[in-house]
Order: C-alpha cells, then sequence, then structure tokens
C-alpha cells in the first residue's frame, strides 16, 4: 500500500507552447473551491506540518520542485514533486509536510472547500489520537 495518489495532467503543445486545462470533477477528483499557492520559500524552510479533518486537496509545482512528506499514522513516505503536469491527491487525515522547495518553486493547491483553520490538526500526537477514535 502506498500513499502516494498522482493525477496526471494533459497539456495541449503548439508552436506557442503549452497549455494545461485543470477543471472540477475532471482532472481534478473534486469541487474546486479554493486555489491558494505558496513561492520565495528561503533555502532549508520547511511548510505543512499538519493533517486535515475533512479537506481534499491536489498539490503540484507549478514551477520548481519541492518533497512532500505524506503520514497516516502507519506509513511514512516521502515524494519530490517535480512537475507540472502530476498532481498529488492528499486526502483528508494524512499528515503533510513540505521540504526541500527548490528556490523558484510554486506550489499550487487546489483545495475542495474554503479555509477554515478548525478543520487543521497542526498537533502531530492530537493526529494520531483523532486516528485511532
Ligand atoms: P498554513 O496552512 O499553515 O500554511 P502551510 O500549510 O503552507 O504551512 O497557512 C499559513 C497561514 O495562512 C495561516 O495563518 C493560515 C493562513 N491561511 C489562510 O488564511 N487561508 C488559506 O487558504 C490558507 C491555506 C492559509
Amino acid at each position: 500500500m502506498s500513499l502516494i495518489r498522482l493525477v496526471n495532467f494533459n497539456t495541449i503543445v503548439d508552436a506557442r507552447g503549452e497549455l494545461i486545462v485543470l477543471e472540477s470533477n475532471k482532472e481534478i477528483p473534486f469541487n474546486v473551491k479554493r486555489i491558494y499557492y505558496s513561492r520565495g520559500a528561503p533555502q532549508g524552510s520547511s511548510r505543512g506540518y499538519h493533517a486535515h479533518k475533512q479537506l481534499q486537496q491536489i498539490i503540484f509545482p507549478i514551477v520548481g520542485r519541492c518533497r512532500m512528506l505524506l503520514d497516516n499514522g502507519e506509513l511514512r513516505e516521502s515524494i519530490i514533486l517535480d512537475s507540472h503536469l502530476k498532481g498529488l491527491l492528499v486526502g483528508s487525515m494524512i499528515w503533510h509536510e513540505m521540504h526541500d522547495f527548490s528556490k523558484d518553486c510554486v506550489l499550487v493547491a487546489l483545495a475542495n472547500d474554503v479555509y477554515n483553520e478548525n478543520d487543521y490538526i497542526r498537533d502531530y500526537q492530537e493526529f494520531l489520537k483523532l486516528l485511532i477514535r
């Protein structure tokens, strides 16, 4: 069993370059309600360190690369995200951390809900406790 679930995006290429199209319930396996992106990560910095109770997300670098760590309380896996054509599905109750950002990394997240701090679990021990409930 692996925690890594990648969605491949199509690219429409012609003499003018590339065009990538992402639609809710098509390439993205849910209804997208929010898009956010992070950039400008200082060298050696990390982000994430939380899980969501309900939220589902597709995360990918539109430019650059980073390493995503996923943890479901039993398995811990890392994947290098370095393609604008592969979205990583980060489901609910998956602890995730982003590390090793390239200087140019722009990390995009598509989410199935609006921002809600009550949906976050920011303490790893609390995350483990909620899993066995
Ligand atoms: P956070 O989710 O902790 O960032 P990351 O997972 O990348 O480390 O969010 C950082 C801050 O931004 C935090 O104060 C919450 C705020 N925030 C919003 O207001 N709206 C959002 O959609 C997101 C993702 C974060």
